[in-house]
């Protein structure tokens, strides 16, 4: 009998870690280990996570393909579903269904320089293609993280950042808008961080992931730099339904975002007459 596609996959949360204020991080199996054997599935891909009796939402895999057997997802509790999921504790059950949409390019982009450009819970997509690259670290140039977020405590991964610097011929900068007592790092938006890295910029791709606002004023900054409109990459948000191109509430022009994105390169989203 084939299987229901709108029917989730039950998954038990083995870990749940606080990640930011108000976002938490969950590490997700599933109890038959089905996970560890077919779930495949790229950076920048996106689950339709289910709270039985609440409803379902889009949620990013922010672990790195690289890392097989579990799935994270971190999730800022902002509505039903999320607020739910955020009283959830290790060991109860939660349904999943995909992985849907396109994901990042990878095998393409080998060879070149990377830039990431993240905002608060925007950086949980782009964890995980930067993960992934830094596990295959000899086939990309230059790697540059520009990370920023409202408040010191709304910033995500910070052991992921922290080891990110370390890490040969890669440069994280850190921004703040307003700074508390402790913070010494930069403060401005985080397209202020652009002048201060050197960039190759011919042969570098720049993912951009965060707020709307943030990135329409990210991409103007990079097309002013020289940046090509076909090399600045982003991810949409659109109110989801089904996830996989059926139910029509989430296209842009003659586009689903759950099927032809959520990545889009700038060029795309010009052509589809999107205006970001
Ligand atoms: C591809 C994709 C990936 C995503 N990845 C992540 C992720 O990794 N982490 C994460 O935290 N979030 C992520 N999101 C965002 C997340 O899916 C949304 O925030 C989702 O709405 C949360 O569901 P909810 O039921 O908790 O919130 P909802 O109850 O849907 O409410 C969310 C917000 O929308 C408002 N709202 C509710 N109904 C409407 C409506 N009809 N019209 C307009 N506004 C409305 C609410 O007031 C609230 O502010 C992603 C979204 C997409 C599309
Ligand atoms: S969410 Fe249904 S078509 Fe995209």
């Amino acid at each position: 009998m084939n299987k229901n596609i709108y029917a989730p996959d039950l998954a038990i949360i083995n870990k749940v870690r606080d990640e930011a204020e108000g976002i938490k991080t969950f590490t997700l199996e599933f109890e038959d280990g089905k996970l560890e054997e077919s779930f495949d599935y790229r950076p920048g891909q996106f689950i339709e996570l289910t709270i039985v009796g609440v409803g379902e939402a889009p949620i990013s895999i922010t672990s790195s393909p690289v890392n097989k057997g579990y799935l994270e997802l971190s999730v800022a509790a902002v509505g039903k579903v999320t607020r739910a999921l955020h009283l959830k504790k290790a060991g109860e059950f939660v349904g999943l269904r995909g992985p849907y949409g396109n994901g990042f390019a990878f095998e393409e982009i080998k060879g070149k320089s990377v830039l990431f450009v993240g905002g608060g819970i925007g950086l949980a997509p782009l964890r995980s293609l930067i993960n992934q690259i830094f596990a295959y670290r000899d086939n990309f140039g230059k790697i540059d993280i520009l990370y920023g977020a409202r408040t010191p405590g709304l910033l995500c991964f910070m052991d992921d950042i922290e080891k990110w610097g370390k890490l040969k011929n890669s440069e994280v900068l850190l921004s703040v808008d307003v700074p508390d007592d402790k913070w010494q790092d930069n403060v401005g938006v985080v397209g202020s961080l652009l002048p201060k890295i050197e960039l190759d910029i011919e042969n570098t791709v720049a993912f951009v992931c965060g707020p709307p606002i943030m990135i329409h004023f990210v991409i103007l900054d990079l097309l002013k730099m020289g940046f090509g409109e076909e090399q600045i990459i982003t991810t949409m948000e659109r109110r989801m339904e089904c996830g996989l191109g059926k139910c029509g509430h989430c296209n842009i022009g003659k586009s689903y975002v759950c099927l032809d994105g959520p990545v889009f390169s700038y060029q795309q989203l010009k052509e589809l007459g999107e205006n970001i």
